[in-house]
């Protein structure tokens, strides 16, 4: 019988941590799902076409590597994927809480399916998607955190939102003279 795991999360953006991840998942398992969140009550940095695109370009040469997007209750999608295994990643003891609260959730909702952790390199313990976003956005360098093309979408968004917010200003200056 073929393993078939699931790496859900949000990925917003991918981290050199998840591509960590998912690679050593990629090497244990059959086949992993990177399974990405729509969740429409939280108003992603990236959207769900930009998400799913940058972790295609990453994983394009990784054949047993699928992305994919789920919504609803993850050991729901699990079951209609057919899969058994649901991959996280541990970074440090504060991760630890959530986590246990998630497997056994998941585990009292569908006993089939078991949660499997996973530990990332030492050099990526640290990073998080949303220290990423805010690093960047003050001007710190990220490179070598996230994939480089997570890196050029950073800096063309931002790029664009700097553009903007200097026509607004622009504009409003232009009221007050
Ligand atoms: O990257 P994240 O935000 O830590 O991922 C969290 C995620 C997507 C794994 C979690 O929020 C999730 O599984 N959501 C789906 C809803 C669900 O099944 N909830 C019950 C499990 S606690």
């Amino acid at each position: 019988m073929s393993t078939l795991a699931v790496y859900p999360g949000s990925f917003d953006p991918l981290t050199n941590g998840h591509v960590d991840i998912i690679t050593r998942g990629a090497r244990l398992f059959d086949r992993i799902i990177v399974a990405i969140l729509v969740n429409a009550e939280k108003a992603p940095f990236f959207s769900m076409e930009e998400r799913v695109a940058i972790a295609r370009a990453v994983f394009k040469d990784q054949p047993n590597v699928e992305i994919d997007t789920f919504d609803g209750l993850l050991v729901d999608y699990l079951e209609r994927r057919n899969a058994q295994v649901i991959v996280r990643g541990l970074r440090a003891v504060s991760d630890f809480e959530f986590e246990f609260q998630m497997a056994l959730m998941n585990q009292r909702l569908n006993g089939r399916i078991d949660t499997i952790f996973m530990m990332p390199a030492e050099q990526y313990t640290y990073i998080s998607s949303r220290m990423i976003k805010e690093v960047f956005s003050l001007g710190g360098r990220v490179h070598g955190l996230v994939p480089d093309t997570v890196e050029d979408r950073l800096r063309e968004k931002f790029a664009s939102r700097r553009s903007v917010e200097g026509t607004q200003s622009g504009a409003s200056e232009g009221v007050r003279s």
